[in-house]
């Protein structure tokens, strides 16, 4: 080759080194292709061993031709690397500017809540949503609400189905959330939405499904045009949610003095799957939602006009149905203090409860 097709094929080298440049996307690519040019054995590094080729006279023109080329091809690799550093500089300054430090940091959940809790807060989620409000009532309650109010009179056989605890000052610990319904209605009037969780007692020899103390939750719905119906689609409703699967209800004719009609909603029976099972006793039905349209003498004593208003209540075993979901068969577990049986059967759930 002589000088002049040597200064072609140079060229040829420097031009096709200057068109990949803008495709080289890192460093180390750029490290590459430097090495494929400008290394020993590269396109350019390489001719400097044919400088003996050449005569003598030549040798130092060639060298400089060779020299000047290379000088080219690195001073263009070099803009290019600057380039790119700045590139990933400028991507580095950008996240660094995206953390905040002083953001408060996760707090990774731990422990849990209690099974009754869960469910409570599930339901209080379900109602708030159908625009209910979440109402308390006293625990120590007077005998008027726990018992007068709710169409049950002090000579009422009704008082022999819940075994009292009465207080020295002649209150009681109330052996159901339905006081909070007259309550409630003494407070804000009709139309009316609220449910009412709590604690309730009652004076009973306590057994695997028997506690002197328990969850309720007390539902209340008043309006100009309540019915049945409406009852038992929000009972469906409040099951299913509750269970987090879909589940059967049944209707059956029941009797408390603070409704009229009264009425049992069984669910099918989540244990066995309505198969029969000795939690259901064989039968498939579980009694889980207590309820009916609103006496209109518990109506009377909320203030609240029956000509132009009905409702209708439930008091839902709160307790129950939390066994019921979490398969917890004896109910002493449940006030025991005694996690073990608790976390076992929430196991499936997951933490709950954040740190704090
Ligand atoms: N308070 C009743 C109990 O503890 C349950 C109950 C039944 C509540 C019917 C209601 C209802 O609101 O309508 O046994």
């Amino acid at each position: 080759m002589d000088i002049e097709q040597l200064g072609q094929r140079i060229a040829e080298i420097e031009a096709a080194v200057v068109a990949r440049l803008p495709s080289v996307a890192n460093v180390d690519d750029l490290r590459r292709v430097e090495n494929e040019v400008l290394g020993k054995e590269g396109a350019l590094g390489a001719l400097i061993t044919t400088i003996k080729e050449y005569p003598p006279a030549q040798r130092g023109q060639v060298g400089q031709v060779i020299n000047a080329a290379k000088g080219r091809v690195k001073a263009a690799l070099d803009g290019r690397r600057a380039a790119l550093e700045a590139a990933v500089a400028d991507a580095e300054a950008a996240a660094a500017a995206a953390f905040d430090p002083t953001l408060p940091g996760y707090v990774e959940p731990m422990g849990s809540v209690h099974p009754v809790t869960a469910v409570q807060w599930r339901i209080e989620r379900l109602f708030e949503r159908l625009g209910f409000t979440v109402e308390a009532g006293p625990e120590m309650e007077e005998e008027y609400y726990n018992f007068e109010a709710l169409n049950i009179p002090a000579t009422h056989p009704a008082r022999d189905m819940q075994d009292t605890f009465w207080l020295t000052n002649r209150k009681v610990l109330r052996t159901q959330t339905s006081p909070v319904q007259v309550r409630a209605m003494l407070k804000y009037g009709a139309p009316l939405r609220i449910i009412a969780p709590g604690r309730c007692f009652r004076y009973e020899t306590i057994d695997a499904s028997h506690e002197n103390t328990f969850h309720q939750v007390e539902g209340l719905m008043i309006d100009r045009e309540i019915s049945i119906p409406n009852l038992i689609a929000l009972a469906h409703t409040l099951l299913r949610e509750v269970m987090e699967r879909d589940v059967k209800v049944r209707v059956r004719p029941g009797f408390f003095p603070f409704v009229e009609p009264g009425l049992e909603i069984d669910m099918n029976c989540q244990i066995c799957a309505g198969k029969g099972c000795p939690t259901c006793k064989q039968s498939g039905w579980i009694e889980v939602l207590p309820c009916g349209m609103v006496h209109p003498n518990v109506l009377l004593a909320g203030k609240v006009d029956p000509h132009e208003f009905s409702g209708f209540a439930f008091g839902l075993g709160l307790t129950r149905l939390a066994m019921m979901k979490y398969g917890i068969g004896d109910i002493r577990v449940l006030n025991s203090g005694d996690l073990r049986p608790i976390v076992a059967a929430r196991r499936l759930e997951g933490p709950v409860v954040a740190a704090v």
